[in-house]
């Protein structure tokens, strides 16, 4: 796999790129993510609607999902959109509180997306290997998102 600093560089010329639409930049980012990194399998941003206490998903790379309206609170996207912090999960059926869009799933990460210290959404990554994600993966999807929120929002 490139680098964490490689894969950011790379985003952030995707984010770049003068398409005027930004959810279109948003799944070039899911496509690029999804195909080099060997354990992101599924790639999606879903963006929040805070009126309606809902998430939305708005660009994504992998198989389709039938949870594309996610409300606050369900799932582990649910839950990042009321705490705010971010979501590791080592193991999908060691949790409760989980939406599983694929069987395939074992395990999954949720950051969520500040713009102007607002929660407006967050990238969501699962993996069809357990433990897949770690610290650094962490710490690389909240760079991403700081740039993404700069650039985009
Ligand atoms: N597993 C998520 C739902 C979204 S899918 O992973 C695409 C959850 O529990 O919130």
């Amino acid at each position: 796999m490139v680098s964490y600093s490689a894969l950011l560089t790379h985003c952030k010329s995707l984010l770049e790129k003068p398409t005027t639409d930004k959810f279109a930049r948003l799944t070039e980012v899911c496509v690029y993510l999804q195909k080099e990194v060997v354990v992101y399998d599924w790639v999606g941003f879903y963006m929040a609607n805070h009126a309606k206490k809902t998430l939305h998903l708005k660009a994504f790379a992998g198989i389709p999902t039938d949870h594309e309206v996610i409300p606050f609170g369900k799932g582990i996207c649910g839950q990042v959109a009321v705490t705010n912090d971010n979501f590791i999960v080592d193991d999908v059926s060691a949790q409760d509180n989980y939406i599983a869009c694929d069987m395939h799933v074992k395990s999954e990460i949720v950051i969520p997306l500040f713009s102007k210290g607002e929660n407006i959404g967050q990238i969501d990554i699962d993996s069809n290997k357990i433990k897949a994600f770690t610290e650094k993966d962490a710490i690389f999807l909240e760079q991403l998102n700081t740039v993404i929120a700069e650039k985009l929002f």
